[in-house]
């Protein structure tokens, strides 16, 4: 058992929310105690509220603020949008102050390791930072989203409306996780292994692999 009760999570969206969901499953079972839910506004805090979670508003430029949120919490889950990522800079230090024992990183995706395209340079300097400030941190690789990506038409995969943009001969192999999986095993790990398997650790998930 990891022994981390005390849960935040910033963010209730895409992913977010199945993470929120499978807590608040693992808070019913008695294995997690508390579930705050991070948020910048009142919006959809009473059905939060009402789950069982514990929705603080929060202002990601004040330091004092994060701080007051993680009190007394073991492990903070980043779920931040893309937009957003830069701002695990200052929620880890906040972290940091706070006691917080680990960081999961708003990753969620192919693995951030080695490349320096896109978005990853800031996904890489996330974890740098918490390394540099030693905030233990843990990375979930998950591959696309298997319940999400073919919805998303600005990503060229709508097949709500029988149209995909394959790149190249579409034979390269994928890894894809689903949302409800990926949460479970978020939780899992979080809850059920030894710190020194969690800290500072990026393990990898595939609910499938295949062609697009
Ligand atoms: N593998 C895949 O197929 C896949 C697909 C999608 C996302 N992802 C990854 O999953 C991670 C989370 O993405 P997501 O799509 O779940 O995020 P999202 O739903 O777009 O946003 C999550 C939360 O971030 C907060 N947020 C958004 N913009 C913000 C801003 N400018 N400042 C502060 N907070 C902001 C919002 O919470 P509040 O409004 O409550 O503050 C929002 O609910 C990312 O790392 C992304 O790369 C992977």
């Amino acid at each position: 058992m990891s022994g981390y009760k005390h849960f935040a999570v910033a963010g209730a969206g895409t992913i977010g929310k199945y993470i929120i969901d499978e807590l608040l499953k693992a808070r019913v079972g008695g294995t997690v105690d508390r579930v705050v839910v991070l948020t910048r506004s009142a919006e959809g805090n009473d059905a939060l509220a009402a789950k069982g979670a514990e929705p603080i508003i929060v202002d990601y430029h004040t330091p004092s603020s994060l701080e007051s949120a993680l009190q007394g919490i073991d492990v903070l889950i980043s779920t931040l949008a893309i937009p957003a990522l830069a701002l695990q800079t200052p929620l880890g230090s906040a972290a940091k102050a706070a006691g917080v024992q680990l960081f999961v990183l708003s990753e969620f995706g192919g693995s951030s390791e080695g490349h320096d395209d896109g978005v990853f340079p800031l996904k890489n300097a996330q974890r740098e930072h918490l390394t540099s400030i030693g905030l233990p941190w843990i990375v979930f690789c998950t591959g696309f989203f298997s319940d999400w990506f073919w919805f998303q038409p600005f990503l060229g995969y709508d097949l709500a409306n029988g149209r995909v943009e394959v790149g190249g001969t579409g034979d390269s192999l994928v890894s894809w996780t689903s949302r409800v999986d990926i949460a479970r095993y978020v939780v899992y790990a979080t809850t059920a292994l030894p710190p020194a398997k969690l800290h500072n650790r990026m393990i990898k998930m595939e609910g499938e692999r295949y062609t697009p």
